[in-house]
């Protein structure tokens, strides 16, 4: 069946496109529309409406095509020939008119929306701009302040603030084609029937004195690093001095420059990459799901609060369990505290707030657990404690209930065996904090049934969550990976760096955090109490941890006691180097033999991103990960790792795997083969000569 239909209504014309799942402007569908306008052309149309079918009106251009040899028309030429029209073009929005979407609305000649729908250009998102007339139309329509906050920010707005800035021209209710129809013969009894965006003056008055350099100065702390929004900023700049004509020249210039960056095509990795993490390879599509409408929670604590959040966030109540009432009440305290700053920051009025926490009935008592579809503990990480919160849920659950870990590194199959249902027993691995990170690891015990695993999949995506599997391995994905990054962190300050050296270093190249400042955050306890529990052979080699160890023996925890990799100030929290660390360090180096040496920043960087690319190789080689690109999305939603970079598996793909191979050979070399030994499958990848997506693609 053809994408795009054209009828005749009485004398309005209807262009429909068909193109699911979200009509994306593919090659069929632009040539679609251009045939559409000639047969219009000739016919006896007074007025054409351009509408879809299915759940959206255009998404926007069709990403899949980007990076590929182009294919005409494309799509600012034929938005010239949707403008350059001769009978009035009405769109008729419904669901989300995004990107290349809007900018096809753009150029119609009038534009009418359900109230339900949204209008954006996201394109920022992808390290692009909108490059089909958007960065020109849009300050013409609703003046150069609107449009930048609207193409910057990437945010879509609603059909009602979209009619308020004069974006859309009317909101409409019931039938869309109805009303579109209706819209476009009103148009037609005006006479005054074609409007060209074009033709309009832009509005400069929002745009005064420093605009244009204060937006340049905001975008580059708001988007660290990345090129795309500075390029935004010249092409409203040029809405502004220039002719459209000439404006429209700055724009597709700057946009094929986008297109053909290293952060775009990143960031294109990164959308499609969070799409593909929900599928499960070997789940059958007819895998039925449960219902989740009770949820349980047991531990109150930082994770426990956070967690019971999402699910009041989306309306599922819960029930959360302590050991007593003291810190029932606790718990209960900081879900307040949060809430309450969330208020306050104006993200959630109070009435919202409130209702959402009488979502929330404390319990000391397991059997008010019985009546739960899915139980998350989130006790102390400790394997026994956690058995036997799990030999009790065994006890008052019903069956099919979903018995869920919070685990950051316990054996899910151990926890699954001190139940008689292991294969209700899963993973669900949350980041802190809980209510704000986006990722959620999912582990797969070797008994999770298909139905709780895809039920997990989906309840993710009712949280607002972007999930990504892991089968059971120390640490799952996330956190093993990152135990070689520490390592290396740790080794390079006892060899000769500092933590503001390291962090610096980590930092330009666009983690939201370094190492050691993650470190001093999270609390140095955290890694003290976890090694506590392992065998001196299971702690690995005391080199990369003997400075960690030692500040958590001078009571240095981090931010939490003022002082840790840093010393923080005590009403800023300003972050200060200090002295007495550098002594630490220096110890410890001379404790164990290690000459210290100025350690340059390529290598700082290489010896930490390659450790965490190395282990990344393992995980996919023994099978934990699915794909490489689930690892990406762990490591850009679970661990600040610059999403223009794509997550550590796409950068090892852009630096080269040969590269990454020799460099880990010659580290081993020089640093000990204890730490570096190129994993198998990189090896064997290098000697066949083939890329990481390849051995993907053929997997
Ligand atoms: N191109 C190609 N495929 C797209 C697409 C696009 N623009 N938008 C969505 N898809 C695909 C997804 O990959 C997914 O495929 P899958 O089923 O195989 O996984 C499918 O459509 C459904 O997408 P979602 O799972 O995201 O569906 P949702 O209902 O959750 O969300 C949406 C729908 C809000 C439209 C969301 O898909 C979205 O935000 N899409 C991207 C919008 C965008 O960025 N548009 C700008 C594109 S760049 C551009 O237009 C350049 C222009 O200025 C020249
Ligand atoms: P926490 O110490 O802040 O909270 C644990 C809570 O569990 C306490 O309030 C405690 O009273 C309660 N508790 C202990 N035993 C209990 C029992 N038998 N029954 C009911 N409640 C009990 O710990 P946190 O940080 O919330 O960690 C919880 C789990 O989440 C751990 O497994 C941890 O590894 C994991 N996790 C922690 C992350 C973090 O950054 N803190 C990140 C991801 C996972």
């Amino acid at each position: 069946m053809s994408v795009v239909s054209y009828q005749l209504e009485g004398d309005i014309g209807v262009i429909r496109l068909n193109n699911p799942p979200v009509n994306a402007l593919s090659h069929a569908l632009r040539s679609g529309i251009k045939e559409a306008l000639a047969q219009a052309q000739d016919d006896a149309s007074l007025a054409l409406v351009l509408i879809c079918e299915g759940r959206t009106f255009i998404a926007g251009a069709d990403i899949s095509e980007f990076g590929k040899p182009p294919m005409l028309p494309s799509l600012p030429e034929l938005l010239n020939v949707v403008e350059a029209f001769t009978k009035p073009i009405i769109a008729a929005i419904h669901g989300t008119a995004l990107g290349g979407g809007l900018e096809t609305a753009m150029a119609c000649h009038y534009r009418c929306a359900l109230a339900t729908a949204n209008v954006g250009l996201p394109e920022v998102k992808l390290g692009l701009l909108p490059g089909a007339g958007g960065t020109q139309r849009a300050p013409r329509l609703v003046g150069v302040k609107a449009a930048m906050d609207l193409i910057t920010t990437g945010v879509p707005i609603s059909a009602d603030k979209a009619l308020s800035i004069g974006l859309i021209d009317k909101v409409v209710e019931g039938d869309l084609l109805t009303s579109a129809i209706k819209f476009a013969q009103e148009v037609i009894a005006q006479g005054d029937v074609i409007r060209r965006v074009r033709d309009i003056e832009v509005d400069k008055e929002s745009a005064l004195d420093d605009f244009f350099a204060d937006c340049r100065a905001k975008l580059s702390q708001r988007y660290r690093l990345q090129e795309a929004p500075q390029r935004i900023v010249e092409c409203i700049e040029a809405s502004m001095n220039k002719s459209f004509e000439e404006g429209l020249k700055v724009e597709r210039r700057l946009f094929i420059e986008c297109m053909n960056s290293s952060q775009s095509a990143a960031l294109r990795h990164m959308f499609f990459a969070e799409r593909m993490s929900s599928k499960i390879k070997d789940l059958p599509k007819e895998t039925q799901l449960k219902d989740i409408k009770r949820v349980g929670i047991i531990g109150g604590g930082t994770m426990g609060g956070g967690i019971a959040m999402n699910f009041v966030n989306a309306g599922i109540p819960v029930t959360l369990l302590e050991i007593n009432d003291v810190a029932l009440q606790r718990g209960k305290d900081i879900i307040a505290k949060n809430y309450a700053m969330t208020v306050k920051k104006g993200k959630l009025t109070n009435q919202l707030a409130t209702q959402r926490q009488a979502l929330i009935t404390g319990t000391t008592d397991y059997n008010d657990l019985a009546d739960m579809d899915l139980v998350i503990e989130a006790v102390f990480e400790n394997l026994d404690i956690k058995k036997q919160v799990f030999a009790k849920l065994d006890n008052v659950c019903k069956p099919g209930a979903i018995l869920a870990s919070n685990t950051s590194y316990q054996d899910v199959n151990l926890i699954a065996e001190s139940t008689s249902r292991p294969q209700d027993v899963i993973g669900l691995h949350f980041f802190s904090p809980a209510n704000v990170m986006k990722l959620l690891e999912i582990v797969r015990g070797d008994k999770t049934s298909d139905q709780v695993l895809a039920t997990s999949m989906a309840m993710a995506k009712t949280i607002k969550k972007v999930p990504a599997l892991s089968r059971v391995c120390y640490g799952f994905i996330g956190n093993r990976m990152l135990r070689q990054y520490a390592r290396e962190a740790q080794l390079c300050l006892l060899e000769g760096s500092t933590p503001q050296g390291i962090d610096t270093v980590m930092q330009n190249f666009g983690m939201a955090m370094g190492p050691l400042a993650v470190g001093d955050l999270a609390g140095i306890d955290i890694g003290y109490k976890a090694r506590e529990g392992l065998t001196d052979e299971e702690k690995g080699d005391v080199r990369t941890y003997c400075i960690a160890d030692a500040l958590y023996d001078m009571g240095r925890l981090g931010q939490k006691t003022g002082a840790g990799y840093y010393q923080y100030d005590p009403d800023t929290r300003q972050r200060m180097a200090d002295p007495v660390v550098l002594e630490v360090i220096e110890a410890q180096a001379k404790q164990r033999g290690v000459e210290r040496k100025a350690i340059d920043d390529e290598t700082i960087l290489q010896r930490l991103t390659f450790a965490l690319i190395n282990e990344g190789f393992k995980i996919l080689e023994e099978g934990i990960a699915q794909r490489p690109s689930d690892i990406d999305v762990v490591y850009v939603f679970g661990y600040g790792f610059p999403a223009y970079r794509g997550g550590p598996m796409f950068y090892a793909e852009s630096i080269g795997l040969e590269k990454i191979y020799q460099t880990i050979c010659e580290f081993g070399a020089i640093y000990g083969e204890e730490f570096w030994q190129p994993a198998a499958l990189l090896k064997q990848l290098v000697e066949e000569g083939k890329t990481l997506t390849q051995w993907a693609n053929s997997q």
